[in-house]
């Protein structure tokens, strides 16, 4: 194995190292963050009304922001975001030549494993405030946890905390710029964007699936599923349950109730979700107040991958609002 992160593991291991960040990513401790983050997105709005009134939203704008909240966080210095940025790209790549180019998922790993074993090493040696120093001066079962398994812990934070929120993002603006009456409740009443943001990540769902094998017999309507059968949870069909949603292919930004499993579900669930909200939130928050109208200006495009991601090009065009620039 490249890597053995916690989504990779079972219990008891499993609940060893996840206890170990969980309560950093708590509700009441992501919210210290929250002047940086909304820091954040105000320079990220700023990076996109810089482009004047046209940009590429995906890669001019979102694909920046989570990667520098993730930065943030584990407190990588700014200069390592464009190296960082590739290998996420080539790692999430799937078999879109584009996002790849020209490494392939074992390249992305290695690469990935080696910036983080150095971010390692350094944290043990000059510890500061941050989740990396957490991880790396941690200890599971009374003996600090090894390099292998510090690495692969950030390679986890690092690569399931960027692209799933930056797809989110922009697929969410799309949803908002094809629903007009959407977008129009969040400009009429901005106390909705928190909804709004689960709307998205129902709708976006940017996880597509992961694999579980069952332990044990379990009948689920009808058919019996054994130990040893391996299973896809398919996240965008749960979240399109007719059973479960009303009018599951709408996006209705103030969906409410709105049970959707676009974190996940079980021991396994999202341990970023909060995070990834509060910075969804802050983002919208800071688009809206500053920009008045955004439209579509050329064909969206996908990543092509049956895993992680959304959007890889969406052009905008776009008006700043004026009681934002006096
Ligand atoms: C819109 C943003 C996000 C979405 C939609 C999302 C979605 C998911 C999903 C579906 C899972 C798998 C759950 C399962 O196996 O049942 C997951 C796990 C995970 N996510 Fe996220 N995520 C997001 C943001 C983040 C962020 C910001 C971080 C961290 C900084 C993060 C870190 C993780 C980790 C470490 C796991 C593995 C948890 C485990 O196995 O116990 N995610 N996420």
């Amino acid at each position: 194995m490249l890597v053995r992160a916690i989504n990779q593991m079972d219990n008891p291991d499993h609940a060893k190292y996840k206890k170990l960040t969980h309560a950093w990513f708590q509700p009441r401790q992501v919210r210290l963050l929250e002047e940086r983050i909304n820091r954040l997105a105000r320079e990220s709005v700023d990076r996109m009304l810089a482009h004047g009134g046209s940009c590429d939203f995906y890669n001019d704008v979102v694909v920046w922001y989570p990667l520098k909240v993730i930065m943030l966080i584990l407190g990588i210095p700014d200069k390592h975001g464009q190296h960082l940025l590739d290998i996420t790209r080539a790692y999430f790549g799937g078999g879109d030549p584009e996002m790849q180019r020209g490494s392939d998922l074992i390249d992305a790993t290695l690469a990935y494993m080696d910036f983080f074993r150095g971010v390692a090493r350094e944290r043990r040696n000059n510890p500061t405030d941050d989740v990396a120093t957490l991880i790396a001066t941690a200890e599971v079962d009374g003996t600090v946890v090894g390099e292998f398994e510090a690495s692969s812990y950030f390679v986890a934070l690092a690569s399931a905390g960027h692209d799933t929120t930056s797809a989110t993002l922009a697929g969410g603006l799309l949803a908002l710029i094809q629903n007009p009456q959407e977008m129009q409740k969040l400009r009429a009443n901005r106390a909705l964007i928190p909804e709004a943001v689960d709307e998205m990540v129902r709708w976006v769902s940017p996880v597509k699936h992961f694999f579980r094998t069952a332990t044990e017999e379990y009948t689920l309507r009808g058919k019996t599923i054994k130990p040893g059968d391996h299973l896809m949870m398919a996240y965008p069909s749960a979240n399109r349950d007719e059973e479960a949603f009303e009018q599951p292919f709408s996006f209705i930004a103030d969906r409410s109730p709105n049970r959707h499993v676009g974190f996940g579900f079980g021991i396994h669930a999202c341990i970023g979700m909060y995070l990834a909200k509060i910075e969804m939130v802050a983002f919208f928050r800071e688009l809206l107040a500053r920009v008045d109208t955004i439209e579509l200006a050329g064909d969206p495009a996908w990543t092509e991958t049956s895993f992680l991601g959304g959007l890889k090009r969406l052009p905008i065009s776009f008006k700043i609002s004026e009681t934002a620039a006096a």
